[in-house]
């Protein structure tokens, strides 16, 4: 059977109630790149039924930002997710989601009160709120998210917990250019020069967390090596933050554990954020992760690594 669009929330919660369990949801805002197809194939891969969503959220957005030029790619979103192995894909129009009279909002608390929050505020009322409005619609067994947005997943795993939804969150790696930019859909915003500056960000993290393998313990060590190396280069505007926080409640951290034994590559140790459970239940230094935002030609990035 061919993949399955669907526009509407009553069809899309008709498809997934008939659909065979468990069923995997990957959400996305579209434009996909490699990060977003190792999502859907791993939802291909853990489940007997695959979905993915594609809707720009206008409530994640702020006033002035990229909302009406984000990136869209609709028929080229479709082929590839088809090629990953969708059985539906979820494509509603943002008044199915918002309709007249849409009133009720999720206000995530602490955790989304740093970083990515304090630059853009109301930014994860509007993914908290969505994500739940999908989970709802497809009550998914398994959801899937990139941990590139890794403040954004820790905001998600607590929406998750907080309400009960009983989705299992996955967080899946940072997918990379060969000189370490993370994918994004908004690298598309970079002009060539711009788009060879923007590798600095990686090499930034690389210095950081160089420092925590040579055996900084210390958070202000570890963000000062990543600072000088952001600092070297011209073309960045702006650096919003160089935060090193818990990475399950995204608190600030002023010591990092150690590195765990045979984690000689602590970059996108994502399985420290998958096990964080068994890392409480052991009472094993929790893991941090040393996250970046920083403006390039107008254009925000953020990445991030997990030491621990
Ligand atoms: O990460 C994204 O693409 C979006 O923030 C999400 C999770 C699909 C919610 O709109």
């Amino acid at each position: 059977m061919g993949m399955e669009v669907i526009a509407t929330c009553a069809e899309m919660a008709a498809f997934c109630r008939r659909a065979r369990r468990p069923l995997g949801l990957a959400p996305t805002m579209g434009a996909l790149h490699r990060g977003h197809l190792s999502l859907a194939r791993r939802a291909r891969a853990d489940n007997a039924t695959m979905t993915a969503s594609i809707f720009v959220n206008p409530a994640q957005f702020g006033p002035g930002e990229d909302f009406a030029r984000y990136p869209r790619a609709f028929e080229q979103d479709l082929e590839r997710l088809a090629g990953a192995g969708a059985d539906a894909v979820f494509a509603p129009p943002a008044a199915e989601i918002y309709p007249a009279g849409f009133d009720t909002w999720i206000e995530p608390g602490a955790v989304a009160e740093g970083m990515e929050g304090a630059v853009r505020p109301g930014h994860f009322r509007g993914v908290a709120t969505v994500v739940a409005k999908l989970f709802a619609v497809a009550r998914p067994d398994c959801a899937y998210f990139g941990q590139k947005d890794g403040q954004q997943l820790a905001v998600i795993r607590k929406l998750n917990a907080d309400l009960n939804l009983g989705v299992n969150i996955i967080a899946m790696p940072t997918i990379r250019e060969a000189d370490g930019l993370a994918l994004s859909s908004r690298n598309a915003y970079l002009t060539p020069a711009q788009r060879a500056a923007a590798a600095v960000i990686y090499r930034a993290l690389g210095a950081g967390r160089a420092r925590w393998q040579q055996g900084a313990r210390d958070a202000e060590e570890v963000r000062a090596a990543a600072a000088a190396t952001l600092g070297a280069e011209p073309m960045l505007e702006a650096v919003d933050y160089i935060s090193i926080v818990d990475a399950e409640t995204m608190a600030p951290a002023a010591k990092l554990p150690a590195p765990a034994a045979g984690s000689a590559d602590g970059v996108d140790a994502v399985d420290a954020v998958n096990a964080i459970d068994a890392a409480n239940d052991a009472g094993g230094g929790r893991p941090v992760m040393l996250a970046v935002a920083a403006r390039l030609g107008g254009v925000r990035l953020i990445d991030n690594v997990i030491l621990g």
